[in-house]
């Protein structure tokens, strides 16, 4: 029987996370400031194969990093998908740079190569794709686009920990990557965020300007404006546990998408998120495609959603539809993604019950 509203999202939270923080908020002082902090740096760069990695605050402040130690800057150009969230755009705009938009895939819902490639132009320096709702960007094919224009690539990782291209995981393919571990993020320190990078240069660069644009040499001494985007040895606890639990966080999410398409595989009216060859997805956001819907439309179905218990969310709309960036070409796919697709609830305490109630009510409304 579903009594309470049914969340989007939602942790998990064991004695792991638990034992883990109450010890970092007990002994985590002086000497021991920063023991979480490198355990869990660590092992994510283990985990995803790269050289080096430096916890953040934020997604949002790693991207904001990679720009300035990838040289962006005023009057460059940085090619970005038009459906993601605003983080990734902002980062660009930090810098004086403008974000221009490409279309998206109508399957991975990640960036469109053929659409991105139009969008090269004299001052192209850099590509962001974006690993959205925990799919995959095309990266071999973006890697090589950007290597054949001399162009670095960024990648937003924010939703995606431990999504894959034929075993090699999201993070470990371009110049540079954030990930996210915000509240709803699979993996979760509250607010956070990881750098990684398999480049020397570009992380002490980052190092540097995360650290106040400090000379390390000279302790307190700055030798330019820097930055301070970091994380506590407190949520760096939360995070080492959750990073112990990462494949059973992963499976989870994997497991509640299939659920779904199970679920849904007899509806008709709506397209559940997959994945694409080669391609593992971790479906941090399990999601549909409303065929036909229009914004207004969508936001009916929502409201009608949540008066039966289940709460949604809107898929991005096109960031060029937002006051301050704008569009260059036509992105037909993102126009449509953006008004017709929803986040379904994808918390990982989900209960078969609570998705069957899901998979009825949408159905019934359709
Ligand atoms: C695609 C994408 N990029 C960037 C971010 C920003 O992450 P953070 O909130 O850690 O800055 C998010 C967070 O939801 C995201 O989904």
């Amino acid at each position: 029987m579903i009594n309470e509203m049914i969340l989007t999202a939602g942790p998990s939270i064991t004695e792991k996370e638990i034992s883990y923080v109450t010890d970092a908020v007990t002994n985590g002082w002086n000497n021991d400031w920063n023991k979480y902090l490198v355990k869990f740096e660590k092992s994510l760069a283990e985990y995803v194969d790269v050289k080096h990695s430096l916890s953040t605050s934020s997604c949002t402040g790693a991207l904001h990093l990679s720009m300035l130690a990838c040289g962006i800057g005023p009057g460059d150009e940085v090619i970005v998908p038009e459906i993601t969230w605003v983080a990734s755009a902002s980062a660009v705009a930090y810098v004086g740079a403008t974000p221009v938009f490409c279309d998206i895939d109508p399957v991975s819902w990640c960036m469109d190569i053929e659409s991105a490639a139009r969008l090269i132009g004299p001052k192209t320096k850099a590509i962001m794709p974006v690993h959205l709702y925990g799919h995959p960007a095309n990266m071999p094919a973006i890697m090589k686009l950007a290597r054949d224009n001399n162009l670095k690539v960024i990648e937003d990782a924010a939703p995606s920990i431990g999504a894959e291209i034929d075993g090699k995981k999201t993070g470990s393919f371009g110049d540079a990557a954030g990930f996210s571990f915000q509240g709803a993020k699979i993996l979760s320190t509250g607010e956070g965020g990881m750098f990684v990078t398999n480049n020397d240069e570009i992380f002490q660069r980052v190092k540097s300007l995360n650290d106040h644009g400090r000379d390390p040499s000279r302790p307190l001494a700055s030798v330019e404006v820097g930055y301070k985007y970091k994380m506590s040895n407190l949520q760096a606890a939360m995070g080492l546990a959750q990073m112990e639990r990462v494949e059973e966080l992963v499976d989870r999410k994997r497991e509640i998408n299939a659920i779904y398409q199970d679920l849904l595989s007899d509806c008709g009216a709506v397209q559940v998120t997959s994945e694409l060859d080669g391609c593992k997805s971790i479906h941090w956001m399990s999601s549909v495609e409303l065929l036909g819907f229009d914004y207004d439309k969508r936001q009916q179905f929502m409201n009608k959603l949540k008066e039966n218990l289940v709460d949604s969310r809107p898929v991005f709309s096109p960031l060029s539809s937002l006051p301050m960036f704008h569009r260059t070409i036509e992105n037909p796919v993102a126009d449509r993604i953006g008004q017709s697709a929803i986040n379904l609830p994808s918390g990982h305490n989900l209960t078969l019950e609570q998705q069957e109630h899901v998979a009825k009510v949408i159905k019934s409304l359709l």
